[in-house]
């Protein structure tokens, strides 16, 4: 039993911001001190059903934020088949290192989580490393190759919380709009990794001024926003339960506002690293900036937070997409797509739009743990009581170094190795149990 004060309590699905304490038993939330309430020991243990001479572990919070846990809706942990870029052991602890209690596995491993006994591995997998909770997200066409749905139904059976091919665009909307269709049965998203290939071709970054200085073959913005807007119509028409995973074009995040306002039943998420970074960062030398969707221009940048700000976009997810080292010192139209995220994206997050931009931290919160939560049919993203105890006890003024020494990923592409950031968690619990303690000892 545990009771955690001293909290300033973050719960935008109540509404709340404001120091208070919360009490956790049999890893549930068994009390909420809102901010202007009291408690007393006597109270506390009387809610707890415990007598005196039981251990009640209190732990003063300094003042620092605790919220409910993150949900990360898009991660990539490569287990089965790429153990040497991550596995679900040292993604799962990348994931609590930076306050994420729960994520949503993709399915582009080797094999591809299409089959039952697939799903049912990622799931036990995630349960062994007993860190974050780990959803698996089923394969919506076999092997990926976007020819012939997967059985949906028994996918969710076994475990399964959404469906996508993320990692490849599903080409064929006569398929697309089947998927949309069955995913109705099990109730599940599908997350829709928008790309069209025509578009697409082989290029390797944002089609535009930079690339073309660069000689680098550029990526249209339409190869993305082609595909929402096919996408949104076929979730009109169907009834299907659509996510749009990555929106990285103004266009995307204009056809999304339409959708929304014409009742259809869509959601949206965008990455960190495309709200951070844009096109003009992109160096020949540096291919930790290669992702897919490529980089966005200074325009998109400015209509992907404009549409987080106004609920165009509720959701906040990182495509913790970690490569070796050795595949990503590749020259740039060589090397693999994607950013190394779990461990710095709220940091990077807590300072651009936090404290540079003046987001109110219930905001992040909402767009990462209620949100998700809500979208996806999972436990967590409140404070509730009754709720499962995932939490994170956060330090805004938390300020680190970024080393590949400090990283729990087995990867290291992220572009801000070598560089400081500010805003941690400290102590995070998944259902109770304490899965990272950074607290420095005192005497
Ligand atoms: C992802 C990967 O490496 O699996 N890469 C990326 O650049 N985002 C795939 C994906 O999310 O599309
Ligand atoms: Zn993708």
């Amino acid at each position: 039993m545990l009771w955690i004060k001293n909290v300033h309590l973050l719960d935008p699905m109540q509404g709340i911001s404001g120091i208070g304490s919360l009490l956790v038993k049999d890893g549930r939330i068994a009390k909420l001190v809102k901010p202007g309430e009291e408690l007393n020991t006597t109270e506390a243990l009387a809610v707890l059903g415990a007598d005196e001479s039981e251990a009640l572990c209190q732990l003063d919070g300094g003042g620092n934020y605790l919220f409910p846990g993150l949900i990360d809706v898009h991660v990539h942990l490569r287990e089965p088949g790429q153990e040497e870029k991550e596995d679900i052991n040292s993604g799962s602890r990348a994931a609590v290192r930076g306050g994420f209690t729960s994520i949503l596995a993709m399915a582009n491993t080797q094999p591809v989580i299409d089959h039952r006994a697939l799903v049912e591995f990622v799931r036990l997998q995630g349960e062994r490393a007993g860190k974050a909770r780990v959803y698996p997200v089923a394969a919506v066409t076999k092997g990926l190759e976007g020819r012939e749905l997967t059985e949906m139904v028994e996918l969710k059976a076994a475990g399964a919380v959404a469906f996508s091919d993320d990692g490849r665009g599903i080409q064929s909307a006569e398929l697309f709009r089947l998927a949309l269709e069955y995913a109705k049965l099990t109730g599940c998203p599908v997350i829709s990794h928008c790309e069209d290939d025509s578009l697409a071709g082989q290029g390797v970054m944002r089609k535009g001024l930079t690339s073309a200085r660069l000689g680098l073959r550029g990526i249209p913005a339409s190869a993305e926003s082609v595909m929402v807007a096919r996408d949104a119509l076929l979730a009109g028409e169907t009834g299907g339960k659509l996510h749009i995973a990555h929106v990285s074009t103004k266009e995307s995040v204009r056809l999304i506002r339409a959708a929304k306002a014409a009742g259809v039943d869509l959601s949206a998420e965008v990455n960190p690293h495309h709200l951070l970074f844009s096109e003009e960062d992109v160096q020949l030398t540096e291919s930790v900036y290669k992702v897919n969707p490529p980089l966005p221009s200074k325009e998109d940048q400015e209509a992907l937070f404009a549409g987080l700000m106004d609920g165009t976009i509720e959701l906040l997810a990182t495509d913790h997409a970690p490569h070796t080292w050795e595949e990503k010192a590749k020259p740039f139209d060589e090397a693999p797509f994607g950013i190394n995220a779990l461990e710095t994206a709220l940091a990077a997050v807590w300072q651009e739009l936090v404290i540079k931009r003046k987001v109110k931290p219930e905001k992040i919160i909402e767009l990462w743990s209620a949100n998700p939560a809500r979208r996806f049919g999972l436990a967590g993203g409140t404070l509730k009581e009754g709720a499962p105890a995932d939490l994170v006890l956060f330090d805004p003024e938390w300020r680190e170094r970024i080393t590949a020494d400090s990283l729990e990923s087995k990867s290291q592409n992220t572009p801000f190795l070598g560089k400081e950031l500010q805003g941690f968690p400290v102590m995070v619990w998944v259902g109770g149990k304490l899965v990272l303690n950074r607290r420095k000892v005192q005497d």
